[in-house]
């Protein structure tokens, strides 16, 4: 099982329809790093943390395998990599409970995400608490050193970090290994149609699998300033399916044209995005690809993380 090569651990909330963002942001760099074959690859469906915000079965399952789907659409060959569902492996909430015993409530009251639902008077559940501390075992369970993730979970990186090291000085141990970002730079935060972060609770998002009039809704309905020369949030994201060269060269014999430049962003999004479309449309007719796939990490990602947790019930004396 011990590949020795450096592991890679990344996640994906099932907690709506896919974005460019999530593909840009993360997505596409972990299908990258896990074809450049130099990690062991664990990619997991993150469906407990999404249960703070979807309580819906029906929901739960269909999400579940759209995003399980949509792995396996963007190139995730479940013969190089171990895809998951989180619920199905009982030691990340096992740990996660173990690390809540060592950590401090003012110190998750710094998290950014807890930070931000306080401030607007939202009513935090125990889950939304403590989900820094469910990432911190999703990381640390399988000895991640490289977590490709978008910029708005440095923080709960960090976490785990911080984590991995209180555990390792409580117990005297090194048991854990504290884990790297791995943030692209140029994405690490794709804007949407109004040029904040695109994200799924702000209604701007551009939808990695949505037919080609649904790509075109939502670029028509991008924000344009005719003050400035370039439409900036038009190009920001059009940069992301098209070279530097030939973009500034278009966006130069356009200028002050913004309906043909959208009309060219459709093109080159929906050029871009069409065979993952077709690849997840081939899925939705053969289900059992997605079931061995999960099955087989199933087993994969127990196996590795029952080792792991042996180690920690030793290291915590209850073994
Ligand atoms: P989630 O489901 O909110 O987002 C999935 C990934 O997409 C990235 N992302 C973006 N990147 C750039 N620009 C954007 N506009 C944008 N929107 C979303 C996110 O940064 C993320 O990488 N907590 C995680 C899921 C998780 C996880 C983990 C990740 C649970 N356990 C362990 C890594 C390791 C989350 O909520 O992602």
């Amino acid at each position: 099982m011990d590949s020795g090569k450096p592991v890679l651990v990344s996640g994906v909330k099932p907690t709506g329809d896919l974005h460019i963002g999530n593909y840009f942001g993360a997505m596409r760099q972990q299908v990258e790093l896990v074809k450049s074959g130099k990690y062991r690859p664990f990619i997991f469906v993150a469906d407990y943390h999404a249960l703070n915000s979807m309580q819906d079965a029906q929901e739960m399952r269909r999400r579940t395998r759209e995003l399980a789907m949509a792995y396996l659409a963007i190139g995730l060959d479940p013969q190089e990599v171990t895809l998951f569902k989180q619920s199905d492996v009982p030691a990340h909430t096992e740990l996660c409970w173990i690390f809540d015993t060592l950590t401090t409530m003012p110190y998750l009251m710094r998290a950014h995400a807890y930070k931000d639902a306080e401030a607007k008077n939202k009513e935090i559940s125990v889950g939304i608490f403590n989900y820094p501390m469910l990432m911190a075992a999703d990381i640390l369970l399988y000895d991640a050193e490289v977590v490709p993730v978008g910029a708005d979970q440095k923080q709960h990186i960090e976490y785990a970090r911080d984590t991995a090291e209180k555990f390792n000085r409580t117990f005297a141990t090194d048991v854990f290994k504290p884990p790297e970002p791995y943030i692209l730079p140029e994405a690490a935060v794709v804007p949407g149609t109004d040029g904040q972060k695109m994200s799924k609770s702000y209604g701007n998002v551009i939808p990695l699998f949505g037919t080609r009039d649904e790509l075109a809704k939502a670029v028509m309905s991008i924000v344009t300033d005719s003050s400035g020369e370039r439409p900036e949030n038009v190009y920001a994201i059009h940069k992301l399916v098209k070279g530097k060269k030939d973009l500034d060269g278009l966006y130069e014999n356009n200028r002050g044209n913004y309906k043909a430049l959208k009309e060219a962003l459709i093109e080159d999004l929906d050029h871009f995005l069409a065979p993952m479309r077709a690849r997840y449309e081939a899925l939705e007719k053969d289900p059992g690809a997605v079931d061995d796939a999960l099955a087989r990490g199933r087993e994969e990602a127990r196996a590795v993380s029952g080792k792991k947790m042996e180690a920690v019930r030793r290291a915590i004396g209850v073994a």
